[in-house]
């Protein structure tokens, strides 16, 4: 298996990543952002969940293009985000990261309109505090830059956890989250955004394997020309690998995790 590997060291140039780009009708470009997207599509694609009857719960999905993507293999899918009011307090609906319904997740035309509205629920949902009715519901989860926007280290930790309540037993949960590639001590941690440490990392993959869940990860940064450019606010470039808040430098980290 060697999404992980690839992934971890951003080699743009592989198969699943330009396939990922064509599937989600973006602009080859070396974003954060897209390689999240990628990453979780071709993450779920071999694992074999991208299939009709598959069951699919997206997290803090903003205006994203996977949940439509997925519906238009046949994936039944329940997208979710915060409430309207406070995603407009954040600031998330000025910056289009936040949906209002199903036409806002299909804003490209990924997937054909009847099969949305047949196939695609949008609710809202409070990634602190997920639905009893969604235990062991569905055979994915998802989410994509999202977990690090929830509170604090903490949240975004005990949210790992409780969401792969959500799972069927074989199901798969893969997450995306910005890493802070300089320091393993201090980091930034405010109400709207933290940064997760390589030791919050380690002691969220050693919390779900405690309970049994089975974790693929990998920290490799990257050492090629792109990874060494770091991005500033406000945050135009290309190459947008890598990125300067505060005064960490962060990037993107995934993590596949299956529940047998
Ligand atoms: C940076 S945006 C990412 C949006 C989308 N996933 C994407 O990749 O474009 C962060 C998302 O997290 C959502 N969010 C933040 N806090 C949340 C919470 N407590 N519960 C649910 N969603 C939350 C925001 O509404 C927003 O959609």
């Amino acid at each position: 298996m060697l999404i992980s590997k690839l992934c971890g060291e951003k080699d743009f140039t592989t198969p699943w990543f330009v396939r990922g780009c064509i599937e989600l009708k973006e602009t080859f470009r070396y974003h954060r952002k897209l390689w999240e997207w990628c990453y979780i599509l071709e993450a779920l694609r071999e694992r074999s969940m991208l299939y009709p009857f598959r069951r699919g719960l997206g997290f803090g999905v903003g205006r994203e293009p996977l949940t439509s993507v997925f519906a238009s293999r046949g994936c039944e899918i329940v997208a979710t985000d915060m409430d309207a009011e406070k995603a407009k307090a954040q600031g998330w609906a000025d910056t289009n990261q936040h949906a209002l319904g199903l036409d806002d997740l299909n804003e490209k035309g990924l997937c054909n309109p009847n099969l949305m509205k047949r196939l695609v629920t949008y609710e809202t949902v409070d990634m602190n505090a997920i639905p009893e009715r969604y235990h062991g519901k569905f055979d994915f989860t998802w989410s994509s830059c999202s977990f690090e926007h929830i509170g604090s280290i903490e949240k975004g930790k005990r949210f790992l956890l409780e969401q792969m309540k959500c799972l069927r037993s074989g199901g798969v949960a893969v997450h995306t989250t910005e890493y802070n590639l300089s320091s393993n001590e201090d980091t930034l941690e405010a109400e709207v955004l933290v940064i997760f440490r390589k030791r919050d990392i380690e002691e969220m993959v050693a919390a779900l394997r405690q309970e049994g869940y089975l974790v693929e990860i990998d920290y490799t940064a990257g050492t090629g020309p792109f990874e060494s450019i770091v991005d500033v606010p406000p945050f135009h470039f290309n190459p947008h690998l890598r990125l300067q808040l505060g005064q960490y430098v962060s990037t993107s980290v995934g993590l596949i995790i299956h529940k047998p």
